[in-house]
């Protein structure tokens, strides 16, 4: 009689011949009680990341050295999860999967209490800044206040530069023990090129001099007390950078950068005119912390993985219970709980201690949790902010809406559309002029009748489903209609859309010729896929925004 199979054994089968049991770019052995389609999971999400989002399968296949049928598989578990959806025959991130990210910073706490005061910053100086943590030998942004300008800097949270080519590095490489200069000039050694780091140009000797020159930048960050950027990482860019200190223990927990451009500012202008400015908000920001009351952590969440196993029933062999049983493991960290014992991940996540604990060993492995010097509780590293975070983090409210009215008008065959109040467009226009829309996305079908509105068009507020919801004219149920007010045929419904402070700051609608519907029929079948997709575009938005503002246009 066969022993009975555990969920782990059960995933054993995904294994396709010719499968690496690591793929290449997550190698070193991995401890024998690692989980391997964790492993493979994890190495999905990071390529996915590092191409900016998007992969065909294929791609996917030559990036990981996985099989395509573990390929699919992963990828089925991950759509379930909601972590990313197909777009035609692509592999693309989905808002979701910011969960994993936000867990580590909500964890961190530090963009809570200081993004404020960056955000200020950059407003009074009108240039960039940023926060930056130390990840291990280099620096990944968890804030970014940029300016947009036509000349404007592209780093995005969560990516992660070489400390030796940037501002912040040598102020990190002061806390630098032996090995960990053993372990930079081994990186260096074998990645000449900064190759491992897709967010930066590759390096150029001709173009980055100072480079070479990072022991003496570190030992002067460290009399100094602060560091330069003096277009280390691409001709023209520069930044200026403090440390932030926790004024309970003293060390430098994470650091504050002004960056500009050479046009704007030399390296030493930065240093000469607006250093002082950064050293003060920096101050602050250490008052901040120092003031900032303990956390009483909220009830833990519990029994987080229970859905795995209905997911498992339905979709059999395809979804690698597994994977999704370890994601859930990161996603249990988070405000006032930065430090989990086995005992709590367990707990919080649902999972047999045996479980909950090969998959804290795996994630040790992948350098994605750390245990605590004590080794009794385990805490999130900033690595974790490669699983997805940065090309999402740049997203708009048109473009993470898109795919979802795409599914609603492809449900209910009808034109679907995502609008806001639009800024009046001259300042020649009337004192109060009768407020306007703008359409900035939308979804069509193949009707030959349909309304023939596209992106970018204004239109009066007060004759569209979309402005009455956008004005609060909804009804106590909750939508907003039109009745052939806009053009004789055109019958629309709409339903707002809500940030996540529950301020109305879209809407979406569905839109009908009269002749197919009538008001009464727009409320009865149309109103229950509306309404469903804004829950799901505002789930979206929720996770998206919770540490990076999302432009609603
Ligand atoms: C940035 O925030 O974009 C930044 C910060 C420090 C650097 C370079 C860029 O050295």
């Amino acid at each position: 009689m066969p022993a009975t199979k555990t969920p782990l054994d059960a995933d054993a089968d995904t294994d396709a011949p010719g499968d690496p049991a690591v793929p290449p770019a997550e190698a070193g052995t991995p401890p024998a009680e690692a989980v391997t389609p964790l492993i493979r999971g994890i190495a999905v999400l990071r390529r996915l990341t590092e191409a900016g989002g998007t992969l065909s399968p294929s791609a996917l296949e030559r990036a990981t050295g996985l099989a395509r049928s573990t390929v699919d598989r992963i990828t089925t578990t991950l759509q379930h999860m909601g972590y990313v959806r197909l777009d035609g025959r692509d592999v693309v991130l989905a808002p979701p999967v910011m969960a994993l990210g936000n867990a580590y910073l909500a964890a961190l706490r530090l963009p809570a209490l200081l993004d404020a005061r960056a955000d200020e910053l950059a407003d009074e100086l009108d240039e960039s800044v940023s926060l930056a943590v130390a990840d291990r030998d280099g620096i990944r942004f968890i804030h970014q206040a940029t300016r947009r300008r036509a000349m404007s800097l592209s780093f995005r949270i969560g990516d992660l530069l070489p400390a030796e080519r940037t501002a912040p590095g040598p102020l990190f490489a002061t806390d630098w023990t032996e090995p960990d200069w053993t372990h930079w000039r081994a990186r260096r050694a074998a990645d000449p090129e900064d190759g491992e780091f897709p967010a930066v140009p590759r390096r150029h000797r001709t173009t980055t001099p100072e480079s070479e020159d990072f022991v003496r930048r570190s030992a002067l960050a460290g009399t100094d007390g602060y560091a330069l950027d003096d277009q280390l990482i691409e001709p023209g860019l520069v930044a200026v950078s403090v440390p932030v200190r926790d004024p309970a223990t003293g060390r430098v927990v994470c650091a504050a950068n002004v960056v500009s451009h050479t046009s704007r500012h030399t390296a030493a202008d930065l240093r000469d005119t607006l250093l002082p400015r950064l050293r003060e908000a920096v101050t602050a920001m250490e008052r901040d912390l120092s003031e900032a009351p303990r956390l009483i952590p909220g009830p833990p969440p519990s029994d987080l993985a229970t859905w795995t196993t209905a997911s498992k029933h339905e979709l059999g062999r395809d979804f690698i219970e597994s994977l999704a049983r370890g994601l859930t493991v990161l996603t249990v960290f988070g405000e006032g709980r930065a430090a989990l014992t086995l005992t709590e991940v367990a707990k919080a996540t649902g999972l047999a201690r045996a479980t909950a604990r090969r998959a804290l060993i795996t994630y040790a492995h992948l350098g994605l949790v750390t245990p605590t010097p004590d080794a009794h509780t385990f805490t999130l590293t900033p690595r974790v902010l490669s699983l997805g975070f940065p090309p999402l983090s740049r997203t708009t409210l048109p473009h993470l809406a898109e795919p979802h009215l795409r599914a609603l008008a492809d449900g209910v065959e009808e034109w679907a559309g995502l609008a806001v109040l639009a800024e009046p467009s001259t300042p020649s226009e009337p004192e109060s002029p009768a407020p306007m829309i703008q359409l900035t996305a939308r979804a069509t079908t193949p009707r030959v009748l349909s309304p023939d509105i596209t992106v970018g068009a204004r239109l009066p507020a007060r004759s569209t489903s979309l402005g009455r919801a956008l004005l609060s004219e909804v009804t106590p149920q909750g939508y907003a209609l039109a009745d052939e007010e806009l053009e004789s045929g055109l019958r629309s419904i709409a339903v707002p859309l809500h940030d996540r402070t529950g301020r109305v700051i879209a809407a979406i609608n569905l839109s009908t010729h009269a002749a197919r519907r009538t008001l009464a029929d727009c409320v009865t079948d149309l109103l229950p896929a509306l309404t469903t997709t804004a829950t799901h575009i505002e789930s979206d938005l929720h996770t998206a925004s919770r540490f990076t503002p999302i432009p609603p246009t």
